[in-house]
């Protein structure tokens, strides 16, 4: 009976294509993608405008930097100074440092409220010069430094009017910076995750630090003090921060403390990669084998941020995701790797 043996087969290779199917789908599923700074490629980073526009393009995570103002209050901000992302100079001029810097520590919140953002600049022959000169047109419409509350409220929000469940991914930036100037950061920050509901490792939400040292103590002090437990990610910039986590045992030492990674991209697959002789570092097999995440940074499609060895954002992409089997990227433009990872 040739006929039913190939019906027989025929089922049995539709069921093994609809498994496979389903397994690659469900593989796929728990990638994720992490808006940095929100859809910072269209938007000024950190504005609740490119935050909003990141959850309606489809990110999983929605990135916070956090730093502290002079009255405690926690903003969302990626330098702990203001003059690359703000017109401070313009409205304060007298309130420089000697280094020329504009810190936010030295203003209140409502002096922070008085500034307009705008996209990221430097300053040139006296003139404002664009970093990323193809993104949000500086000096146009009207942004402003949104505090970590309003934020989280944005996303919360949109949780209930939208029904989905997109988390948080706050960075506690500088935590040394702001002891010294008396400011515990990081017990601020969790206490007002606490406050908005952000308590077990089941919410989502991861908690992030370059420091280790603060990492220690915010597992092994802080959280335990607010009766909470909450992922932690440990950001790695290079191998000079912290050479023992790049030792055979040092994810495994790391994970004591750490939920996931948030490694530089380079450290993933090397910077001196070609097409032809991709180098995939052992990095994301030693992290999974400790039982971490991998969330790399940062993945950006302006002109000359895709690495040499990819030949396009998406291939980027594929490279990172599927040949070194990163977990998460944080990119500028969420829209690009929601879509990838939806269509792949
Ligand atoms: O936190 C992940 C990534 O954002 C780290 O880089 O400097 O953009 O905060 P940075
Ligand atoms: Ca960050």
């Amino acid at each position: 009976m040739p006929f039913l043996r190939f019906r027989f087969n025929l089922t049995k290779t539709i069921g093994l294509l609809l498994m496979t199917a389903t397994l690659s789908a469900q593989a796929q599923a728990l990638k994720v993608v992490i808006a940095h700074r929100g859809a910072s490629g269209y938007m000024p980073e950190h504005t609740l405008q490119a935050k909003a526009m990141a959850y309606a393009m489809g990110a999983d995570f929605i990135e916070q930097d956090v730093v502290m103002t002079s009255d405690d209050q926690l903003i969302v901000l990626h330098d702990i100074t203001l003059d690359r992302t703000t017109d401070v100079a313009e409205r304060f001029p007298d309130r420089v440092r000697e280094d020329g810097r504009y810190y936010a520590i030295d203003f209140t919140l409502a002096e922070i409220r008085q500034l307009q953002a705008s996209e990221g600049f430097k300053i040139e022959d006296g003139e404002k010069q664009q970093d990323y000169t193809e993104r949000f047109p500086m000096g146009k419409s009207t942004f402003s430094v949104p505090t970590l509350s309003e934020e989280i409220e944005l996303i919360q929000g949109l949780n209930k009017s939208t029904g989905k469940n997109i988390g948080v991914y706050p960075e506690i930036k500088s935590p040394e910076f702001h002891r010294e100037a008396g400011k515990d950061i990081s017990t601020a920050v969790v206490k007002m995750l606490k406050s908005y509901g952000y308590t077990s490792k089941q919410d989502k939400i991861f908690l992030q630090t370059f420091s280790f040292e603060e990492l220690q103590i915010i597992h092994e002090q802080i959280l335990p003090a607010e009766g909470i437990e909450l992922n932690l990610v440990q950001l790695i910039s290079g191998v000079s921060a912290y050479p023992w986590m790049f030792e055979e045992d040092g994810m495994e030492k790391l994970s004591v403390f750490a939920d996931g990674v948030g490694p530089d991209k380079g450290l993933v697959v090397s910077r001196s990669s070609q097409e032809t002789s991709l180098q995939v570092t052992e990095f994301v097999a030693r992290a999974h084998a400790a039982g971490m995440q991998v969330h790399p940074y940062t993945y950006r499609l302006d002109p000359g941020q895709v690495p040499a060895y990819a030949d396009s954002f998406e291939d980027l992409l594929e490279i990172h995701y599927f040949r070194a089997n990163v977990d998460g990227v944080f990119t500028d433009f969420p829209d690009r790797a929601v879509d990838f990872l939806r269509n792949r």
